[in-house]
């Protein structure tokens, strides 16, 4: 059952097909207002990595009995391509001939872009200027390139499932959306999933700088579970406990053998924010955003906070999103984890 009995036209889906979860926000506009009308997640799938799978009509079974199983009715769908497929990266143009920018940018990508051109489907933005701020004097664009074929094998996707695909794209541009709103401050995202650790500076809505490391949530796991010698599952349960049985004042420090096994992480963190500061003029990183299940690691925020000298929040994409307040506990709980999927939803209501 849905939390709102909606009428179906003005429902959006967002799916995050991840490497071991399928997740899936439905939001609902009224009157100008976006409502969050279901969720739903089928996470650790043992053994299934839904990237990888090649086979369309499993995982369009496999996205019906979610949707099912949740009672979710919405009919349009904005679904997620796995970052480390698509290829994206700012370059720079050349200062001449600037009037046909799809010619030039394609011109320019086939430096850069590792498959021949006729195999991808480019997407460019305009980065603004780092010092004037001035877009149209850049000369950099975001490019980005998603190979055809993979775009094919996700329109036959939703396609099977019957659903209407209304677009696809990458999860920073997601997370952006629906992390940071209509802010355009400069900042990081840490998405700490169950598979990477994506790492995107975004200035002014576009992420500039992208990283992914192995580095994540099952990481940490697996130290744990050696160190304890429990299974998998059992470490992971105690990780969540641990986030868990401490009320907010009684938090310890963040455990030693957390911090070791996070260092690359934090390593990457402070790597990225020293080469943008020292290239990009003088800006800063405002302030760190955390998202991704990771990011309920009990006090990580905190402890990120004290050792970078620098504000960094728990990032909420139910920000601008109306809900009952008796699951104001729950959305603390699940948000990180729904970020990607929230942001897809988002893109075409709002
Ligand atoms: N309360 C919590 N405390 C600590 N870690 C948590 C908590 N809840 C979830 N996690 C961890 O977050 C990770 C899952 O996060 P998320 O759902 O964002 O990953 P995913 O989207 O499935 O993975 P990926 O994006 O890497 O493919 C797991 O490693 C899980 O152990
Ligand atoms: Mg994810």
């Amino acid at each position: 059952m849905g939390l709102f009995s909606a009428n179906d036209d003005n429902l959006f889906l967002g799916v995050d097909i991840g490497d071991s979860s399928l997740k899936m926000v439905e939001l609902r506009k009224k009157n100008k207002k976006i409502y969050l009308s279901n969720y739903a997640f089928s996470e650790n799938v043992k053994g299934v990595n839904f990237t990888k799978i090649e086979d369309t009509n499993y995982l369009a079974q496999a996205i019906l009995k979610v949707k099912a199983e949740a009672g979710i009715k919405a009919r349009r769908v904005t679904a997620s391509l796995p970052t480390f497929s698509v290829f994206s990266s700012v370059i720079n143009l050349p200062t001449t001939n600037r009037k046909n920018m799809d010619a030039v940018v394609a011109e320019e990508a086939k430096k850069v872009i590792p498959l021949p051109p006729e195999e991808m489907i480019l997407d460019w933005k305009l980065v603004p200027d780092s010092t004037s701020g001035n877009t149209q004097e850049s000369g950099r664009v975001f490019l980005t390139g998603s190979p055809k074929k993979l775009v094919r094998h996700y329109i036959d996707i939703f396609r099977l499932a019957k659903l209407e695909l209304a677009s696809l794209e990458t999860e920073t541009f997601s997370l952006v959306r629906a992390l940071m709103g209509n802010d355009l401050s400069t900042v990081m995202i840490v998405e700490i999933g169950a598979s990477s650790t994506d790492l995107s500076i975004v200035q002014e809505s576009i992420p500039v700088l992208n990283r992914s490391l192995e580095v994540c949530g099952s990481t940490v796991t697996t130290a744990l579970s050696e160190k304890l010698g429990l299974d998998f599952n059992q470490a992971e349960q105690f990780k969540f406990d641990l986030s868990a049985s401490l009320s907010d004042s009684a938090k310890e420090d963040l455990p030693q053998l957390i911090i070791k096994t996070l260092a690359p992480v934090i390593h990457e963190i402070e790597y990225m924010r020293d080469f943008f500061q020292k290239n990009s003029n003088g800006r800063t990183i405002e302030k760190i955003i955390l998202s991704g299940g990771g990011a309920l690691l009990m006090n990580l925020a905190d402890y990120l906070s004290q050792h970078l000298n620098v504000q960094v929040i728990v990032g909420d994409p139910f920000n601008r999103i109306s809900y009952p307040h008796e699951m104001k506990s729950i959305i603390a709980e699940v948000g990180p984890k729904l970020a990607v999927a929230v942001g897809l939803a988002l893109r075409e209501i709002s």
